[in-house]
C-alpha cells in the first residue's frame, strides 16, 4: 500500500449488478476497484498483483468464498491481505465459519454503503498500521542485532586486551628461565662432548691389566647404550626448548603494542622475504606459482605483516605436504587491487591444493590454540595471531575452502593514503 497510489480493492462476486454497485461506490470514494466474477479469477488476480483488501462474496458457483479465503490465507504472500466477507448468508454459523477461514470481517447483504465504506477504511488503516509496525519491528530487530554485534566486539576487544597483557606477562616470565635453560643446555652439551672425549682418551691409555676391570665396569653401566642415548636425549631437550621458544615468540608478537603502522609497504616485498625464509621447506615440498598484479602501497608494519604471511604460507605448506601426488602440491600467490567499503585495498590470496578445511571447523580455525595438527607440530596460535595483526592493520583476513580441493586465505589491506588512486 503506497502512500501516493489509491488503495486497491479486489471485489469478488458472481452477480454483475453487485460488482457494479460496489465498484462504483468504492471508485467514487477514491479507491481502485478490481472486479472478479469467480473464486479462481480472484485468486489469480490476487497473485498477479496483491490488493490491499478483498471484498468476498460467499455463495458463488464453483469455488465458494470460504474456499477462496482458505487458499488466500494459506499463501504466505497473500495471507496478510484483509478479507471482508460480504454475503446474504446471515446465519451465525456462516459468520463463525468465515472467521474460522481467516476472514477479518463480515457484512451482510443488503448492506449500507456507509457501513461498507467505514469497515473498508478501518481495515485499510489497520493494515497500514500493521505494515508500519512490521517495518519498525524489523528496524528494531536489525538495531538489536547491530547492538549485539557491537557488544560482542567490545567484549572481544576487551578480552583481547586482557589476553594481551596476560600473554606479555607470561612471555616475559617464561623468557628468563627459558634463556638460562638454553644457555645451560649449550654448556652441558659441550661438557658432555668433552667428557666423552676424556673417557675415550682414558680408555685408550688404560694399562692392559686394568682393561678387563674397565670392560666389566662399562658393561655394568651399559656404557655403549649411554653413549648412544646421550645425543638423542640432548636432541629431545633441544626440540622441546625450541618449541617453548616458539610459543613465547608467538605470545610476544601477539601482545606487542609498539611498532606503529607507519611505513608504506609493497605487499610483494613482504611476500618475497617470506618466500626466502621458507625456501628450504618450500623447495622440498611445494611448487609456488606467482600471479602478481598491481597493488597499492599499504601503511603497515613490515615485521607484523611478514609474520602473517609466514604463518599462512607455513599452513599452506603443511596442507599440501599431505597430498600423495607430488605434482599436485601447489601454492598460488595472487595479488591485486580491490575496493571494499568504498576504499581501495591491496589483496593477497594464498591458495593451496591441500585437503582443504571441513565446514564444521572453518569457524574455529582463528580461535586461539585451535589446531588439528599432532601434538608438537602445531600450537594453534598461528591464525589467531594473523587475524589480530590484520585487524590492527584495519584489514580483513578471510578463508574459503572446498574440502578435497584446497583452501584459499585472502588478506585485504587498505591502501595508504598516499597511494590511494
Ligand atoms: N591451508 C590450510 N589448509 C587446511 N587446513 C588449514 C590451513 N590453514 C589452517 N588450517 C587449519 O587451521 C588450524 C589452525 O591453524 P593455525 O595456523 O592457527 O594453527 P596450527 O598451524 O595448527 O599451529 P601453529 O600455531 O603452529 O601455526 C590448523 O591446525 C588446520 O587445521
Ligand atoms: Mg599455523
Amino acid at each position: 500500500m503506497s502512500a501516493d497510489s489509491p488503495p486497491s480493492i479486489l471485489i469478488v462476486d458472481d452477480v454483475p449488478a453487485n460488482l457494479q454497485l460496489l465498484s462504483g461506490m468504492l471508485t467514487a470514494h477514491g479507491y481502485k476497484a478490481r472486479p472478479a466474477t469467480n473464486g479462481s479469477m480472484a485468486l489469480e488476480a490476487a497473485r498477479r498483483a496483491p490488493p490491499d483488501l478483498i471484498l468476498l462474496d460467499i455463495t458463488m458457483p464453483g469455488m465458494d468464498g470460504f474456499e477462496v479465503c482458505r487458499r488466500l490465507k494459506a499463501d504466505a504472500d497473500l495471507a496478510d491481505i484483509p478479507v471482508l466477507f460480504i454475503s446474504a448468508l446471515g446465519d451465525a454459523t456462516d459468520k463463525v465459519r468465515a472467521f474460522d477461514q481467516g476472514g477479518q470481517d463480515y457484512i451482510t447483504k443488503p448492506f449500507h454503503v456507509e457501513e461498507v465504506l467505514a469497515r473498508v477504511r478501518t481495515h485499510l488503516a489497520l493494515r497500514r498500521a500493521q505494515a508500519e509496525l512490521n517495518g519498525q519491528n524489523t528496524a528494531l530487530r536489525e538495531a538489536l542485532e547491530q547492538l549485539k554485534k557491537a557488544q560482542n566486539q567490545l567484549v572481544m576487544s576487551e578480552k583481547m586486551a586482557a589476553l594481551g597483557v596476560l600473554a606479555a606477562g607470561v612471555a616475559h616470565e617464561l623468557n628468563n628461565p627459558l634463556n638460562f635453560v638454553k644457555t645451560s643446555f649449550h654448556g652441558l652439551e659441550k661438557d658432555i662432548h668433552d667428557l666423552t672425549a676424556l673417557v675415550a682418551f682414558c680408555r685408550e691409555s688404560v694399562a692392559d691389566e686394568k682393561r678387563a676391570a674397565l670392560d666389566a665396569f662399562e658393561r655394568e653401566k651399559e656404557y655403549p647404550t649411554l653413549v648412544r642415548e646421550i645425543p638423542e636425549l640432548l636432541s629431545h631437550i633441544y626440540e622441546g626448548l625450541s618449541r617453548a621458544g616458539h610459543i613465547v615468540g608467538c605470545l610476544q608478537v601477539f601482545s606487542r603494542t609498539d611498532d606503529a603502522l607507519s611505513r608504506d609497504i609493497d605487499i610483494h616485498d613482504v611476500l618475497e622475504s617470506a618466500l626466502v625464509m621458507l625456501n628450504n621447506r618450500l623447495k622440498k615440498i611445494a611448487t609456488v606459482e606467482k600471479k602478481y598484479g598491481r597493488v597499492p602501497l599499504i601503511c603497515g608494519n613490515f615485521g607484523k605483516l611478514s609474520q602473517v604471511v609466514l604463518n599462512i604460507l607455513n599452513n599452506a605448506i603443511d596442507a599440501v605436504e599431505s597430498v600423495d601426488d607430488p605434482a599436485r602440491r601447489a601454492i598460488t600467490l595472487t595479488t591485486g587491487t580491490a575496493t571494499r567499503d568504498g576504499t581501495p585495498q591491496a589483496v593477497l590470496h594464498v591458495a593451496d591444493t591441500g585437503p582443504g578445511i571441513a565446514p564444521e571447523i572453518l569457524g574455529r580455525i582463528f580461535d586461539p590454540f585451535f589446531t588439528t595438527k599432532p601434538v608438537g607440530r602445531g600450537t594453534g596460535l598461528g591464525l589467531f595471531i594473523c587475524a589480530n595483526l590484520i585487524q590492527e592493520h584495519h584489514g580483513a583476513l578471510e578463508v574459503a575452502s572446498v574440502p578435497g580441493q584446497g583452501a584459499t586465505f585472502s588478506i585485504y589491506l587498505p591502501a595508504s593514503r598516499e597511494d590511494a588512486p
